[in-house]
């Protein structure tokens, strides 16, 4: 038979010879068989080149060269197919539970921000922003507390060296949107607040508070105290209370601390609320004339109410929590919980 011939039965035979392979075994056995070193079927063809006619032999010997080739990768692809098909085998068990794909989620504090946001949004306020690095007149000074005032202290203010400061409430924003703004003005104003606090189960450096104002003519304190109370029973149930105290806080007059019915004795009594039934939430009162000064509002004209709010202390009592730094932690079994 001539070589050429013989070249073409090898690759005929070869062909037939890898599809009956079906495990690694036969593929091992096929490529000796083709490929040894010593007597493999296409080894063997290179030496009939030796008694082929000169001229013919570098046409033939790229022909062997391919049909080489050709045998080692379909050897490789073969394995591959079988190798693939008995993973399959192996490891597709449909009983199994798929993997379930991580699923982020919003923060806790994000959630009760965002439940507060659209009960005062319902009411007709909106959201105003302002920043965390402010200067020592919008922190301070415009909202009534002079340069000798105790709350400027070094000890509880964070001070930046070019002067400015992190924000140590929300309040501020009051003054950027009158500022900007003619009456009626309805907003609030989320955000972090910054203070020198050594954290523990109820301080955290880093919080947050949720400012709220409300200016126009004829605006009065009974009106600040029906907001709370229809907050206060938007977020916890129709049955809260809610009380004033008197208080004192420069940018507001008469200023008040605000108090809710402690939601987990239901105002009997319990460690939460040190047995008084009440749970204190934050400061509020009606604009201080001095600060419409400030943001030049004819105070013989308008009046105000204004309020703070922890928005940690709130999730706290909606989620039952007894330690403010779970929301700084990040631990993520503590955030699952949350949707
Ligand atoms: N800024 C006060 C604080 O951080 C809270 C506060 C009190 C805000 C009275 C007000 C207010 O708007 O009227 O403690």
């Amino acid at each position: 038979m001539k070589l050429q011939d013989l070249i073409e039965q090898v690759r005929d035979t070869f062909n037939t010879a890898i599809e009956s392979c079906h495990n690694v075994k036969d593929i091992q056995d096929v490529q000796i068989h083709y490929l040894g070193r010593k007597a493999g079927v296409v080894t063997n063809l290179f030496k009939e080149l030796g008694v082929s006619a000169v001229e013919d032999r570098p046409s033939l010997g790229q022909q062997i060269n391919d049909l080489k080739e050709y045998v080692t990768k379909s050897l490789v692809i073969r394995e591959q197919i079988i190798t693939e098909k008995l993973e399959k085998k192996t490891f597709v068990d449909l009983s199994l539970p798929g993997n379930p794909e991580f699923i982020g989620r919003l923060h806790p504090l994000t959630l009760i921000q965002n439940e507060i946001i659209s009960v005062f949004e319902g009411m007709g306020f909106e959201v105003a922003t302002g920043p965390d690095i402010e200067t020592d007149y919008y922190n301070f000074e415009a909202l009534n507390m002079p340069k000798d005032h105790p709350a400027r202290d070094l000890q509880d203010t964070f001070y930046l060296e070019d002067g400015n400061l992190l924000r140590t409430h929300t309040s501020p924003v009051q003054i950027r949107v009158m500022e900007k703004t003619e009456p009626p003005i309805r907003i609030i104003s989320p955000g972090r607040v910054y203070r020198k606090d050594t954290p523990d189960a109820t301080h955290s450096p880093v919080f947050h508070q949720l400012e709220g104002l409300y200016v126009d003519e004829g605006v009065t304190l009974a009106e600040l105290k029906g907001a709370l109370l229809a907050f206060a029973q938007a977020l916890f149930g129709q049955e809260m209370k809610i009380r004033f105290r008197s208080g004192f806080f420069p940018f507001t007059e008469p200023s008040v601390e605000y108090d809710f019915s402690c939601i987990i004795c239901d105002g009997k009594g319990c460690s939460t609320c040190k047995d008084t039934g009440w749970v204190e939430i934050s400061g509020a009162g009606m604009v201080d004339p001095a600060v419409f000064e400030f943001v030049g509002y004819d105070h013989e004209k308008y009046t105000g109410y204004a309020w703070g709010m922890g928005v940690e202390r709130i999730a706290m009592m909606k989620y039952r929590i007894n330690d403010i730094r779970l929301f700084y932690e990040n631990d993520i079994r503590f955030l699952e919980q949350f949707s």
